[in-house]
């Protein structure tokens, strides 16, 4: 039976974690590594500086924030491990050859030999989809999203599985999105403004001044808003507040899929558009938004890469001159693949739903309309460092891996 300690020893986050505790400890012959082992044949190689650093009792660790205090220029190599110890409770003791015992916290440390510590953590994969695969957006409730935590995880996963869904149910005032983003994290402003609207009216046709394509009634190929930026916004929401039009429908595809079809069966038109750069180049008379990159850009990829393919702002190739017709040639078969039945799926968005899509892997689009009745769209753009944070958290609570300390 696990004797569980009232006094656990500190952990360098605000959780509390399930006891853990660990079988036994070994340490290195140069005592600069202790390795843990758990019954469920769980093992963790732990660095001594790196245990230095996670000390709380010498300073390691500021009790306030639970950061980091210790610059490494400070770490003290010749204070190597002497000793480690297994409480009564399973945690771990180290015995320094020199100075006061530092105590490690076992479930903290379970968490680190479960790899729970990383980036791709409580974060569920992606699933790659063709139209045959996902023929219409995962569909989740704005209402229960919003009030339900459970609800909440199971709207995020399928986000980062399938790159999107649609929430339903959701009220049809202006400024709704607004507040339903900001409770997920800070959204990110852009010369569009932190809300901009999507507004295409007949009433207006003609006389106001639009500064997108988006607000014409013309077709929209598939693409990715904003490669103009070094990184462009990850996420994007579009609610629809009202929907009057003929035609309009709107089209998603994902880019892995058409990645993983290129690799198989065009491998040139892959290393082509993985290669080859554009500069892409947002116009106006007080802007100057440019950027140059590949089509499918891995430079700053994390869980995919991003893809750059926003043919109006498309400006310029900006590679040797013997490369273009290639690049032409591949982009144009891009363009095509996305647009094509395999891999496009349709659907017409309706008052009350909120399209979420992952901005970086999502290309989206819509037909053509008719200028005759009203189609009033708002939208946001936000990163995913905040679709992420919000993500582990909800999966962390949901499947109790360790609970917010109300310790501060
Ligand atoms: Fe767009």
């Amino acid at each position: 039976m696990t004797t569980i300690s009232s006094n656990p020893p500190p952990t360098p986050d605000f959780y509390q974690y399930p006891p853990a505790p660990i079988q036994r400890a070994e340490i290195s012959p140069e005592g600069d590594w202790v390795t843990l082992f758990w019954e469920d044949d769980s093992v963790l190689a732990c660095y001594y500086l790196w245990l230095q650093e996670n000390d709380f009792d010498q300073g390691g660790i500021d009790r306030a924030t639970r950061e980091g205090l210790l610059d490494p220029a400070e770490l003290v190599l010749e204070k190597k491990i002497k000793n480690a110890l297994i409480d009564e409770f399973g945690h771990l003791t180290i015995e320094w050859l020199a100075g006061p015992v530092a105590h490690f916290n076992s479930g903290w440390l379970k968490t680190l030999a479960a790899d729970h510590h990383r980036a791709e953590a409580f974060i569920p994969p992606c699933i790659p989809w063709r139209r045959i695969d996902l023929p219409a957006p995962p569909q989740h409730c704005a209402q229960q999203v919003q009030k339900d935590a459970n609800a909440m995880a199971a709207w995020l996963n399928d986000l980062a599985r399938y790159g999107v869904t649609l929430l339903v149910n959701a009220p049809t005032q202006p400024e709704f999105l607004l507040a339903f983003s900001e409770s997920i994290g800070p959204i990110r402003d852009s010369n569009f403004g932190r809300l901009w609207d999507v507004h295409a009216d007949q009433a207006l046709a003609g006389k106001a001044e639009t500064n997108s394509t988006a607000n014409t009634g013309l077709r929209l190929g598939p693409h990715a808003d904003l490669p103009t930026r070094q990184l462009p916004p990850a996420f994007q929401f579009l609610h629809c507040l009202r929907n009057e039009t003929l035609g309009g429908a709107s089209t998603l595809c994902d880019s892995l899929a058409i990645i993983e079809h290129l690799k198989a069966h065009q491998p040139d038109d892959f290393n082509r558009l993985t290669s080859h750069h554009w500069i892409f180049f947002n116009r106006g008379p007080n802007l100057d938004h440019r950027w140059s990159g590949p089509i499918i850009d891995y430079s700053n990829a994390g869980r995919c890469p991003i893809i750059r393919a926003f043919y109006p702002v498309k400006a310029f190739p900006d590679m040797p001159k013997k490369d273009i017709p290639g690049a032409y040639q591949a982009l144009r078969r891009f363009q095509q693949l996305a647009a094509s039945d395999q891999f496009e799926l349709r659907f017409t968005l309706q008052p009350g739903q909120v399209l979420c899509f992952d901005n970086h892997r999502i290309l989206h689009g819509r037909d053509a309309f008719s200028m005759q009745g009203v189609r009033h769209l708002q939208g946001i753009y936000i990163d995913r460092d905040e679709i992420d944070c919000r993500t582990r958290v909800a999966n962390r609570l949901a499947d109790n891996h360790a609970t917010p300390s109300e310790e501060r």
